[in-house]
């Protein structure tokens, strides 16, 4: 490649990552949720709305998520408070640190994803997890007859710590729809539903 095509491809790159900023900028500077919302449908893609957040699809492979309420704005602080380096999480990019934050776009899975990546049911990895996060639900699950094949997973083992650790409910956590999968692991993507969350909001 020569030198003015390699100038010509870094120009364009620097515009794209400056108008990529831009929206964020545009969004931190109006106040109102409802107007944050506007600019994001404008900018970006919508792929997923939930009751208390919107999920958009930026240019630069990444998601925003933003906050419709109080809900979305406690589930998007409790997700940033995640810092771990740990390839099970989808950690946060970047964030404004209330109304919404930035996390890398990865591609969905289903179960049977899951079963092939891991070599373990969805639904057998699920159980157990809900069993090992009865302290944190205030529930309690029965011992899985199966728990020996599972408990020594690494995915299992990291995901109970982080559990245990920030209080995440199992809900989400047990619902494939909050995995994707990112370098042959399943990765969650939905972890802001804290106990204290739950008790708040939810309860
Ligand atoms: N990083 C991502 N990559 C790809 N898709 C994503 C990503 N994050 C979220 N999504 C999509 O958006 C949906 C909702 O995201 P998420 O579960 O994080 O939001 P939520 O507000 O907690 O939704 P819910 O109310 O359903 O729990 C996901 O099920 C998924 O389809
Ligand atoms: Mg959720």
């Amino acid at each position: 490649m020569n030198a003015n095509l390699i100038l010509k491809f870094a120009e364009t790159f620097v515009s794209l990552a400056s108008e990529i900023n831009k929206v964020k900028d545009l969004i931190n500077y109006v106040k109102n949720i409802d107007e944050k919302i506007d600019i994001a449908n404008y900018y970006y893609e919508k792929i997923a709305e939930g009751s208390s957040r919107i999920v958009y699809l930026t240019d630069n492979d990444t998601v925003i998520k933003i906050a419709k309420n109080d809900k979305g704005i406690a589930q998007n602080k409790a997700e940033l408070l995640v810092k771990d380096n740990c390839k099970y999480i989808n950690a946060v990019i970047d964030s404004d640190g209330k109304y919404w934050l930035e996390a890398k776009y990865l591609k969905q899975l289903n179960s049977s994803d899951f079963e092939k990546l891991v070599g373990i049911s969805f639904y057998k990895f699920s159980k157990c997890l809900n069993f090992a996060l009865n302290e944190v639900s205030d529930s309690n699950h029965p011992k899985p007859d199966y728990l020996d094949e599972v408990k020594d997973l690494d995915i299992f083992k990291e995901l109970v710590k982080i559990g245990k650790k920030y209080k995440i409910m199992p809900g989400d956590m047990i619902r494939i729809s909050s995995y994707c999968q990112s370098n042959g692991y399943p990765v969650l993507i939905d972890f802001g539903m804290t106990k204290d969350v739950f008790y708040k909001y939810y309860d």
